[in-house]
Parts: structure tokens; C-alpha cells; sequence
């Protein structure tokens, strides 16, 4: 008997090694590097596989025709939106996010309601499990089929058998192959077990939509090469004790990577955020000191967002920094900013930030509502709630003007905001009633505006 061929994968990254490593040379991971037991590789050269019978030709560019790639709308108008208008015809889609955060949740509801014959396969729960889950989410769809398997082999039979439209599996670690004898998660698995189910789709034209777990520092668990491999990765994300998940595009084939879906987690599954700015603004009656609502951008979607900032003084010789949802080194920036532009003494005071709703921002047109937030703790004096900010700061302590200014403005309008303050160099064109727009060029020009 031939002796089995064994190769050394970095779990990390997929690196491929003849030996064992401590460290892996591409990633720099320490300790990854594990052996894995690979098939035994026939030796050719590309003449030899040229023999091979095969229907692909060929064509000169001006030959090919385009047609529009085939969607499937899953009814689940989030789920669309983040796709670019629903599930492409034959597209292996990847599913990521921490354990529990609610990936089979979002998946069954999507296979409970999507109008297609449905495949959906857990290595993970029972079928009984998952018919109780079901009910839970009070959605029961006949044309949704349940199998319980981890063996790709059988995962096929299977598909021949019921030839579902769509085919959801939960999830890639726990699958395997007959023809590699690695276990189940491991980097040779993973990429064999992906690449059959691509397979599979391409073929077939069956959107395939796998649930790959992430490892401690965000990444999905597995070679870097199965993102490479799938058309669409999405992300799963949330606080554990907030309610709310963002669903994003990572990497998108067929569409945007800017859209967002946001959902909340009840009893009775996932629910659809349409209109996630009220959720993202706290409800409070009174005017409060030290929190202020920036318009921000997240893809193309406008979203309301609260800052709040707690100014105190130190008590210790070094005055702390601390920001949730938002950078800290960014804080301090603008910290300095107000010390050195505006005359604020800040030095000697504690400032703490937070981004309610526990999301994380990138815009930076949220860096106008970070300062005021912060200048109304330090003044005790509070905002009023119907005034909302979107503008840049810069290192000169100047106001600067961000992207799609027309449309931060609509939606301020639309949720009943009065004023909006933005930069004196954003260029509108129309000129709206309901809403004030208040242009400011300096950081002190924010504050003679509101705070003297
Ligand atoms: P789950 O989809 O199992 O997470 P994942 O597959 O990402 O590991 O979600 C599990 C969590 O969601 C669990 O803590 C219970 C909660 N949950 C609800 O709050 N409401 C529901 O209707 C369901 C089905 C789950
Ligand atoms: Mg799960």
C-alpha cells in the first residue's frame, strides 16, 4: 500500500509547507502550521490534461453574448438589498459571524420564506432542532427540505434525489469528504468540501449558501483562499447584548459591497429594519448634556447615529481616552484639535465616547457630532434634540465637507430634525424650507453657535 501523503497547512492562513514550522513565514502566525493528510497526486503535465474531452471554448470577446444573470428575490428584502437584488443564479454565497450570533437563524428564515424548492442541510443540529426552531420563527414552508449529514457523497445523493432549487449548509467546518482523510474543519477539507459544492452550483445553476464559523480575532475560520473561492461573503455582526445585527458584504461578485442590512433579534427570529435610524436614537425626554446626532453614510443608506460623550475631571495624573464604536486614536485627534484650535483645556479631563446601538462607524462625516457631544458635556449645556451635524474635522480645526451631503440632508428632514449643521464648503444645489441648514467653517464658529 502506497504510504499516505501528508502535507503541513498553515490554519491561519492556508499556506501550504513540507515541514513543520513554528512560525508561519507568510502570515506570521506562530503555531498554525499543522500536518494534514493529503490524496496522493498523479504526476502530469499540462499536455496530458489537455487530452481531457471538454465543453469549454474559447470565444472572441465580440462573440460573447450577455445575459443578465438570473436572480432569485428571497422575500427577505434586507437580505436582498446587501446581495445587490437577491441570491445570482449558481453563486456560492459565504455566511460569517461569531457563534450565536443568529447565522442559522437569518439562513432557515430565508430558506423557510424564499419561493423555491429548498435544500437545508446542518451537520450541526438534529432535524428536530431545527423543525422546533421553525415553529418558533412561525414560518412553515413545505417546499423546505431538512437533512441532517456531514458527508459530501451523501450530501449529493441527496440533491439528486429531492433537485432543490436552493441549497443552504450549515456549516463548511463540520463537512467532509470521502476522498481526503483529514478531518472535518481542517484546511484541506474546508477547501476540498467548497470546491465539490462549487462544483456543483456552477453546473447546476443552485445557488449554494454555506455558514463558515470565524475565529477569536474576526476572520472566518479556515483558509483565506475560501473567501477567494466563493462569489459573495457576508458578515454577520452584532453585540451579544444588543439586539440589533448588521449584516454586510465583504466581497460581492455580482454587486456593491457598500450596502447594509440591519435586523433585530426577537423571540420570533430576525426581524427587517427598514427604517434603522429610529432605532439607532435613543428615546429620552429631556434634553441631555453631552450627546449629539451626526448623519451618517453606511453604504449608500443614510443612518441617524447618537454620540455620547462624558466629559469629567481626571483623577488621575493621566486624564483617560476611551471610545466605543469609534477610533480612539481619531478621538484624540480631535481632542487636540479643541485644545489647540479653540483654546478648550481639555488636557486635565476624562473623555469618554460612546456610539449608541453598539455599531461601529467609519464615516468620518460623524467627527462634527464627536466634538459638539463633547463641548456640550464639558459646558453642561445640552443640544437641542431636533439639530443633527455631519462634516469632517480637519487638523486646522477647519469644518470640511463630506460625500452626499443632498442626501443626509433628506433624511434628516424626513425623521423631523430643524437644523443641520454642515460645512460652509458643501455645495447644495436646492434649497429646502423645512429643515435649516447651518454652514460652519471653523471649529469655534460650532461653538459661538451654540454653546455662548
Ligand atoms: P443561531 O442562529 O443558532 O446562531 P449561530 O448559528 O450564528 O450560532 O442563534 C442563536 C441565538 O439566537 C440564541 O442565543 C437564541 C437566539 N434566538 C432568538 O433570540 N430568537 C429566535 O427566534 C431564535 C431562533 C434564536
Ligand atoms: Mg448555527
Amino acid at each position: 500500500m502506497a504510504k499516505a501523503k501528508t502535507t503541513f497547512f498553515c490554519q491561519n492562513c492556508g499556506s501550504q509547507y513540507a515541514k513543520w514550522l513554528g512560525q508561519c513565514t507568510s502570515c506570521k502566525e506562530w503555531n498554525t502550521i499543522v500536518e494534514e493528510i493529503i490524496q496522493k497526486e498523479e504526476k502530469r503535465n499540462w499536455k496530458q490534461n489537455s487530452t481531457k474531452k471538454t465543453n469549454s471554448k474559447a470565444l472572441n470577446i465580440s462573440e460573447i453574448s450577455i445575459n443578465k444573470e438570473d436572480r432569485i428575490s428571497t422575500k427577505n428584502n434586507e437580505f436582498n438589498r446587501v446581495l445587490g437584488g437577491g441570491l445570482v443564479k449558481g453563486s456560492m454565497l459565504l455566511l460569517g459571524g461569531e457563534p450565536g450570533i443568529g447565522k442559522s437563524t437569518l439562513l432557515l428564515q430565508i430558506a423557510l420564506t424564499i419561493p423555491k424548492k429548498v435544500l437545508y442541510v446542518s451537520g450541526e443540529e438534529s432535524q428536530s432542532q431545527i423543525k422546533m426552531r421553525a415553529e418558533r420563527l412561525q414560518s412553515l414552508h413545505t417546499n423546505c427540505l431538512i437533512l441532517t449529514e456531514t458527508n459530501t457523497q451523501n450530501i449529493f445523493r441527496a440533491i439528486e434525489e429531492v433537485q432543490p432549487e436552493v441549497v443552504v449548509i450549515d456549516s463548511i467546518q463540520t463537512l467532509y469528504t470521502e476522498y481526503i482523510e483529514a478531518s472535518p474543519g481542517s484546511i484541506s477539507q474546508i477547501r476540498e468540501t467548497t470546491a465539490e459544492l462549487i462544483k456543483f452550483a456552477k453546473e447546476t445553476a443552485t445557488p449554494v449558501l454555506l455558514i463558515g464559523h470565524i475565529t477569536k480575532d474576526g476572520n472566518i475560520a479556515g483558509p483565506k483562499i475560501l473567501e477567494h473561492m466563493v462569489d459573495v461573503v457576508l458578515q454577520f455582526e452584532g453585540d451579544r447584548n444588543h439586539t440589533y445585527r448588521i449584516l454586510r458584504a465583504n466581497k460581492n461578485r455580482f454587486g456593491s459591497t457598500a450596502e447594509l442590512g440591519i435586523y433585530e433579534m426577537l423571540n420570533v427570529g430576525l426581524r427587517e429594519v427598514e427604517n434603522p435610524s429610529e432605532i439607532l436614537i435613543s428615546q429620552k425626554e429631556d434634553d441631555l448634556s453631552g450627546t449629539a446626532i451626526a448623519a451618517t453614510l453606511e453604504g449608500v443608506r443614510p443612518l441617524m447615529i447618537e454620540v455620547q460623550a462624558l466629559v469629567s475631571t481626571a483623577v488621575y495624573g493621566t486624564p483617560q481616552r476611551s471610545a466605543t464604536g469609534y477610533d480612539t486614536k481619531r478621538l484624540n485627534m480631535l481632542l487636540a484639535v479643541l485644545e489647540k484650535r479653540a483654546g478648550f483645556r481639555l488636557g486635565a479631563k476624562d473623555v469618554f465616547l460612546n456610539i449608541a446601538g453598539g455599531i461601529k462607524v467609519d464615516d468620518p462625516a460623524i467627527d462634527l457630532a464627536v466634538i459638539v457631544s463633547i463641548l456640550s458635556s464639558n459646558e453642561d449645556m445640552a443640544i437641542p434634540q431636533d439639530y443633527c451635524f455631519a462634516a469632517e474635522i480637519g487638523l486646522a480645526g477647519e469644518i470640511r465637507p463630506v460625500n452626499r451631503i443632498e442626501q443626509r440632508i433628506l433624511e434628516a428632514e424626513k425623521l423631523g430634525f430643524h437644523k443641520i449643521f454642515i460645512s460652509k464648503f458643501n455645495k447644495i444645489s436646492k434649497n429646502r424650507s423645512a429643515i435649516k441648514i447651518v454652514k460652519v467653517a471653523k471649529v469655534e464658529d460650532i461653538f459661538t453657535n451654540l454653546f455662548s
